[in-house]
């Protein structure tokens, strides 16, 4: 009877098998944990959030599958340390990591499209739309992923033609990731029954953004997503800086200055070595784009918080899967930005009783949604208190929405306030009127002389009881006339 190779075997092979499958199962194993040690984490927040609930369900049948094939115990550990950067030798294929740690990053992804690249007008885009003084504290990362090292050659020289000055001064690097560092892209989970080319799209996908984020970590304080096929807004760092100067205090992971895919999403770099991390785990399960929320529905940000008007707007028609056309703007994009208002930080203040979400502090941010409260009765008020005494050139309030037209205002008042009070109940003590809302709507000019000294509050007075609810859409304060 003829041996049977594997059955009397000798015993180097053996060893081998053994050793080969004992690292798999540590594998698994460590995933199961991780995936178990996130399902109780899920498990113990309120059980009423739908989102939630499907991200619960959604980690579940992760779970019960092996995220990867066949990795080596290495990659793992690199994945799963979560204090420092992945090391990866990246190259440099043009410019150098700036010196001094700087306030922004914008990094993006770049592959050979099957039709038209947007890459260099995406980057003129950057550079033409920011100041001097912007860029002294930012720094652009273009990550060139294609596997086609003749495109990615070709495409760092005509950035090198474009853009000299920007790679000599450290506002531009641009890198790639060599392949040896990438995981399996063949073979991976059909997720969705995608075909298995889009699988491969989306899933390597994943890895260039991970490598990009994980290459950015240590670049600046935040980091800002965008992707290789966009435009933005004339002194959009100065908004960005603006409105994140508006969040403070708040805790938060993702804010959004886009609508669209993966598209200018604000991260503090603090988080980016965790969000490599989690990119490389789940890569082959879904496309960036619903990576992300799940990242921060992760990290227990359960709203997103999205700002408008948008800074970026994608330009693309053709997608870079297949060259499939692509035309999805963003509405709330807004080129000219000059027009904004400067609502300087402040406080707000209001007795009018609020439904859930629609906190006070939304009629005054540029983040998406309104304040909305119950019918208000004469003699409420919602009050602006600055941080500091500002001269107000112009005020202007909406109340109401297009959903709701019936919930403005329907009688009230608008004050200037001096004398900040300091003691358990906020506002101000000397109250100045300046006029009357009309049809729920309030706008004024000139406003410089109205206070002997720089008001420190607005202050808004319902003046008679009604019945409909109240929603103030927006309220926007500018501190000197238009250029
Ligand atoms: C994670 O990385 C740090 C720094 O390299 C190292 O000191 C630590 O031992 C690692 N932890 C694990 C669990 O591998
Ligand atoms: C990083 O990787 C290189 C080679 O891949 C290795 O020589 C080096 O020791 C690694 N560094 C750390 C901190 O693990
Ligand atoms: C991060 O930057 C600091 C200073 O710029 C440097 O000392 C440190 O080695 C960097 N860390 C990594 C992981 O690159
Ligand atoms: C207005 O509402 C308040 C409280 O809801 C009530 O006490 C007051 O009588 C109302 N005034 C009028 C004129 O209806």
């Amino acid at each position: 009877m003829p041996a049977d190779p594997l059955a009397s075997g000798t015993c180097l092979p053996k060893v081998l098998v053994v050793m080969r499958c004992s690292l798999k199962r540590s594998l698994a194993a460590a995933i199961s944990l991780l995936v178990f040690l996130l399902i109780i984490n899920l498990a113990s927040w309120p059980h009423e959030d739908l989102e939630l609930k499907n991200v619960q369900n959604w980690a579940r049948s992760v779970g019960v599958h092996e995220i990867v094939a066949d990795w080596t115990l290495y990659s793992l550990q690199t994945v799963t340390n979560t204090t420092n950067v992945l090391n990866i030798s990246y190259r440099y294929l043009a410019g150098m990591a700036p010196l001094q740690k700087k306030f922004l990053t914008l990094g993006l992804c770049s592959v050979k499209r099957k039709r038209e690249s947007y890459l260099l007008e995406t980057l003129t885009s950057i550079f033409k739309q920011s100041s001097q003084e912007e860029l002294k504290e930012m720094v652009v990362v273009v990550h060139l992923t294609d596997p086609d090292q003749e495109w990615n050659s070709q495409m760092v020289q005509q950035i090198a033609t474009r853009f000299p000055a920007q790679l000599l001064q450290r506002y531009l690097v641009v890198i790639h990731t060599p392949l040896e560092y990438y995981p399996p892209l063949e073979g991976l989970k059909r997720n969705f029954n995608d075909a298995e080319d889009r699988v491969r799209f989306r899933s390597k996908q994943n890895v260039d953004y991970a490598y990009l984020v994980n290459f950015a970590a240590n670049l600046s304080t935040y980091y800002l997503m965008i992707e290789d096929d966009v435009h933005c807004s004339k002194y959009f760092f100065t908004v960005i800086r603006r409105n994140l100067a508006s969040q403070k205090g708040t805790s938060w992971v993702t804010l959004e200055f886009s609508k669209l895919g993966y598209i200018a999403k604000l991260y503090h770099s603090s988080d980016l070595p965790r969000l490599a991390r989690f990119l490389m785990l789940f890569y082959q399960e879904m496309p960036c784009d619903w990576l992300f929320v799940h990242f921060r529905l992760l990290l227990t940000q359960k709203e997103e918080i999205r700002f408008k008007p948008s800074l970026f707007q994608h330009i693309g028609r053709y997608s870079s899967f297949q060259g499939t056309l692509n035309r999805l703007k963003d509405e709330d994009f807004e080129e000219d930005l000059s027009e904004l208002p400067d609502n300087p930080p402040a406080d707000i203040v209001t007795d009018i009783v609020t439904f859930k979400n629609y906190k006070p502090s939304k009629a005054y941010s540029s983040v998406e949604g309104y304040f909305w409260g119950k019918a208000p009765s004469a003699g409420n008020s919602f009050t602006v208190i600055f941080k500091q005494a500002v001269s107000i050139f112009r005020i202007q309030i909406h109340t109401g929405s297009q959903q709701h037209p019936e919930s403005y205002l329907q009688e009230g008042l608008v004050a200037l306030g001096t004398q900040k009070l300091h003691t358990w109940r906020p506002g101000c003590t000397n109250y100045i009127p300046i006029g009357y809302f009309d049809q729920g709507n309030f706008d004024k000019q000139n406003l410089e002389s109205s206070t002997s000294s720089d008001p420190e509050c607005v202050h808004i007075v319902v003046t008679k009881n009604q019945s409909e609810s109240l929603i103030i859409n927006s309220i926007s304060i500018w501190i000197k006339p238009k250029p």
